[in-house]
């Protein structure tokens, strides 16, 4: 059966991509968040996943305001990066595994989360640069994915305790699997921010720290809060943070943390990074 070795949550800031692309990881304003990636590399060189299930949000490069899903999950052979019109480099197509996405979407539909099928489907920053992070430089991507979206950005958000439900639901999609893969789950977004309005450049330290606490050992406590309640902790658009919920929904029983980074800013950005396998 398939088995979901571990989680990883991590920031998706556009700035990152261009960083990437100017080898600008050693520079003293770059350091501290890239150094931040070196123990999730070794983790994942002695665990090999083969497959990573991506949950994250697209920010109108593959669903726009006029159509947007509350959740919809890839099901595509390949999923292509494109420009975003950032001027951010784009990267490698990344493979995906049908036979996965359709077991998986057969899961959730069977488990009362009616999902978008993308048969098609484009993949941007939200999606890429953590894979980039996780596997930098490497001339071919080591792990087949499995993208899934929510939807942070257009108002109904899906509460925090539902995107938590749907990555419960995609942990018993994944270990229902019969084929033998090691599965990573990545939750991708926040943390704290907000682009626009009278709070633009807020970050709320106490709160992203709160959460990296809680998503070790009490995720619940996080389905606790509200949409404004989170908004006005996290930010207009470090809401995101509802992506690192269902990552960590995924992962079922106790887990132990393997690693995490915090650092302030990247960009506009407060940047974390959470990597937790089963205890
Ligand atoms: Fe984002």
């Amino acid at each position: 059966m398939a088995h979901i070795v571990g989680g990883i949550s991590t920031s998706h800031v556009p700035l990152i991509g261009k960083a990437i692309a100017q080898h600008l990881q050693k520079e003293p304003y770059w350091k501290p968040f890239f150094d931040g990636f070196d123990a999730a590399h070794e983790w994942l060189k002695r665990i090999r996943p083969d497959v990573a299930v991506v949950i994250y949000n697209d920010h109108g490069l593959n669903f726009f305001l006029d159509k947007m899903p509350t959740f919809a999950i890839g099901a595509a052979a390949e999923y292509a990066n494109a420009d975003e019109g950032w001027g951010l480099q784009t990267f490698a197509p990344f493979p995906g595994d049908p036979q996965l996405s359709w077991h998986m979407i057969n899961s959730l539909v069977n488990d009362e989360f009616d999902v978008t099928t993308c048969q098609e489907m484009l993949v941007d920053h939200g999606f890429a640069i953590p894979m980039a992070l996780l596997w930098p430089y490497v001339s071919k991507w080591p792990v087949k994915t499995v993208p899934g979206c929510s939807n942070p950005v257009q108002h109904p958000l899906p509460s925090p305790a539902r995107c938590f439900k749907f990555g419960q639901a995609i942990g018993r999609a994944v270990e229902s699997y019969d084929k033998g893969l090691k599965v990573v789950v990545i939750g991708t977004g926040g943390m704290s921010h907000q682009l626009d309005g009278a709070r633009a450049g807020f970050i709320n330290k106490d709160f992203d720290q709160l959460c990296m606490e809680k998503l070790k050992h009490d995720p619940q406590a996080l389905t606790r809060y509200s949409i404004p309640q989170l908004v006005e902790l996290a930010g207009t658009q470090g809401v995101e943070i509802l992506m690192w919920l269902a990552a960590r929904g995924a992962l079922a029983g106790n887990v132990a943390e393997v690693h995490r980074n915090y650092h302030i800013p990247i960009s506009n950005t407060a940047a974390g990074l959470l990597v937790l396998e089963p205890a």
